[in-house]
């Protein structure tokens, strides 16, 4: 398959869709660059929680995080088989994933100032050529002209599931139910803020894997990638 040097593919959808999966796999099979923008996001709120912009009942101090947002530096790194997300310099991969950010990323991710900077940051790293990004907003915002728009679902059980085995490998009192709760709330977040908020752009292709296994799913967005370059 012919793919031109610059190509972008955006794949967007809900929580623990395995985005990020489906993303990797494609990146690796085609050899594009993979951006994982939730990453981002999350790395934000990790910088948010370690200065203090929290306050009581996780009141967010928006002019100390706004006067700080250019201070936040976030790269990615691999090393070996292993992705890093990097923040002012510190592996922070694991940290982003913990309960304290994952309940509270969607409050971060709301704040105009916040998008404005990290989709400025998106933008620069998807000059880089043939690069797959996977976040909410990438078809609709950071590349609406984008080569490839996918966009991905899976009911509400299956993803809860897919999170909870997850989560339990870390953190082995976490339930299904909380699980349940801080994925329909973080949609629900993502689906009705004001700022760029969760939709599918009306040229996406639609992919529901909810009865797929992960070779599946990732054979079906090759045949998008194949069709899309075919002359
Ligand atoms: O994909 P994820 O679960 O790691 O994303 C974490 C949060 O970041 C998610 O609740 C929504 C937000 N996000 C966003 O608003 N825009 C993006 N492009 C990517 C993620």
């Amino acid at each position: 398959m012919y793919i031109p040097e610059k190509f972008i593919i955006a794949v967007d959808g809900y929580s623990s869709c395995v985005k990020s999966t489906l993303a990797k796999g494609l990146a690796k099979e085609l050899g594009f660059i993979y951006i994982d923008t939730g990453a981002m996001y999350r790395a934000v709120t990790l910088f948010a929680l370690d200065n203090d912009v929290f306050g009581a009942d996780d009141q967010i101090n928006e002019n100390l995080l706004r006067s700080m947002i250019d201070d936040i530096k976030i790269e990615f790194k691999i090393n070996a088989e292993q992705r890093d997300t990097i923040l002012n310099g510190e592996i922070v991969s694991g940290k982003i994933r913990s309960p304290q950010v994952s309940n509270r990323v969607s409050l971060i991710s709301k704040l105009k100032f916040v998008r404005k900077r990290l989709v400025a940051l998106q933008r620069e790293m998807g000059d880089a050529g043939r690069v797959i990004l996977d976040g909410r907003d990438i078809g609709t915002v950071v590349f609406p002209k984008a080569d490839l728009k996918i966009f991905m679902t899976a009911s509400i059980e299956v993803r809860t599931n897919r999170r909870w085995k997850e989560m339990k490998l870390k953190y082995p009192n976490v339930t299904f139910d909380e699980v349940k709760e801080n994925l329909t709330e973080r949609d629900r977040m993502d689906t009705t803020r004001k700022e760029s908020p969760l939709k599918r752009a009306e040229d996406a292709k639609l992919i529901d894997n909810s009865e797929l296994d992960r070779k599946q799913q990732l054979q079906v967005a090759i045949d998008l990638v194949e069709k899309t370059t075919e002359i």
